[in-house]
C-alpha cells in the first residue's frame, strides 16, 4: 500500500509555518510515504523562490505541484526548470519553465504526480481534457500511484474532470480556491477525488490575503497591495491510500485542522 500526504496551496510565510509546526504531527500520525504540497503560492502568495522551495524539501516535502501562479517570481523560473520535484502543469506551453510530471521511488513503492489548470475563470491554457486524455492513453499506471492535482476554479469542471479520469489514476485533487470542499469520495472504478483540498495558511483572511484589504478593493475598486494575513491558521490536506498493484484508491480523508505556531511573529488585521 502507497500512503501520500497532499496539502493543499500553501500561501505565503504563515502557510509555510503551518506546515512545518504540523508536519511532524501528521507524519507520525499517517506515516506517510510520500508527502505532497501545492506550491504555488509559497512566496507570500505569488509563486515560489528557491529559498521557500528548498526549506520545505530539507523538512520532509517530496513533490511540491504548481499552478497559475507558479511563475510569478522570474527569479525562480531556472529553479523551477531544473528541480524534477516540481511539477508545472501540463497543459501548459512546453516552454513554460518546468516538468510536466514527477516520478518518485522510495523503499520499493512508486508514485508519479502530474498538475492540470482549468480554462474556466483562470488564465488561458490548453484544454485539461484533452492534456488528459492523450497523456493517461499513453501512460500505464498498474502498479504504482498516479495523482493529478487539478487546479481549478470551477466545481463543474473539477467534477467533470474527476470523471474523466475514474479508474484512470489513483487521485484527482483540486487546488487553487483555497476553500475545502467536503466531498471526498472514492468513484466507482477506484479513484480518489475532492473538488478542492483547501488553503494551508491563514484562513481569517480572504484566501489568504489581509481581509481588510479586499474588503476595500470591493468597496472602492481601487487597486491595492496584498499582503499576507497570519491569522486562523489551519492544515488543509488529504491523506491517501493507494493499492499499488491495481493503482487504485482504497482511501481517502480529509484532513482540516487549527494550527497553534509555538511562537507567532504577528500581524494585526
Ligand atoms: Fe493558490
Ligand atoms: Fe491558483
Amino acid at each position: 500500500m502507497i500512503k501520500a500526504l497532499f496539502f493543499g496551496d500553501i500561501y505565503g510565510k504563515p502557510g509555510r509555518r503551518t506546515l512545518l509546526e504540523s508536519l511532524p504531527g501528521l507524519k507520525h500520525e499517517f506515516e506517510p510515504d510520500f508527502v505532497i504540497i501545492n506550491g504555488e503560492n509559497l512566496a507570500d502568495g505569488k509563486g515560489l523562490t528557491e529559498k521557500t522551495a528548498k526549506t520545505l524539501f530539507h523538512y520532509g516535502v517530496d513533490i511540491i505541484t504548481g499552478g497559475n501562479h507558479l511563475w510569478d517570481r522570474p527569479e525562480s523560473w531556472d529553479y523551477i526548470r531544473g528541480n524534477r520535484q516540481i511539477v508545472k502543469p501540463m497543459n501548459y506551453p512546453t516552454v513554460t519553465p518546468g516538468n510536466p510530471i514527477c516520478t518518485l521511488s522510495k523503499d520499493g513503492k512508486q508514485l508519479s504526480v502530474i498538475t492540470l489548470c482549468g480554462q474556466i475563470y483562470m488564465p488561458p491554457c490548453n484544454s485539461p481534457f484533452e492534456t488528459f486524455e492523450s497523456w493517461a492513453n499513453a501512460f500505464e499506471h498498474k502498479g504504482f500511484g498516479v495523482i493529478v492535482d487539478f487546479h481549478a476554479e470551477s466545481t463543474s469542471e473539477k467534477r467533470a474532470l474527476g470523471w474523466l479520469a475514474d479508474g484512470r489514476v489513483s487521485a484527482v485533487l483540486g487546488t487553487h480556491t483555497h476553500i475545502q470542499t467536503a466531498d471526498e469520495e472514492i468513484l466507482p472504478q477506484g479513484t480518489a477525488y475532492i473538488t478542492d483540498v483547501g488553503m494551508t495558511g491563514p484562513h481569517d483572511s480572504v484566501i489568504g490575503v489581509r481581509k481588510s484589504i479586499i474588503l476595500e478593493k470591493f468597496l472602492t475598486s481601487l487597486p491595492s497591495r496584498y499582503e499576507s494575513s497570519d491569522r486562523g491558521l489551519q492544515v488543509n490536506a488529504v491523506y491517501l491510500e493507494i493499492d499499488e498493484s491495481t493503482g487504485k484508491a482504497l482511501s481517502i480523508r480529509r484532513i482540516r485542522r487549527a494550527v497553534e505556531l509555538s511562537q507567532n511573529d504577528g500581524q494585526g488585521d
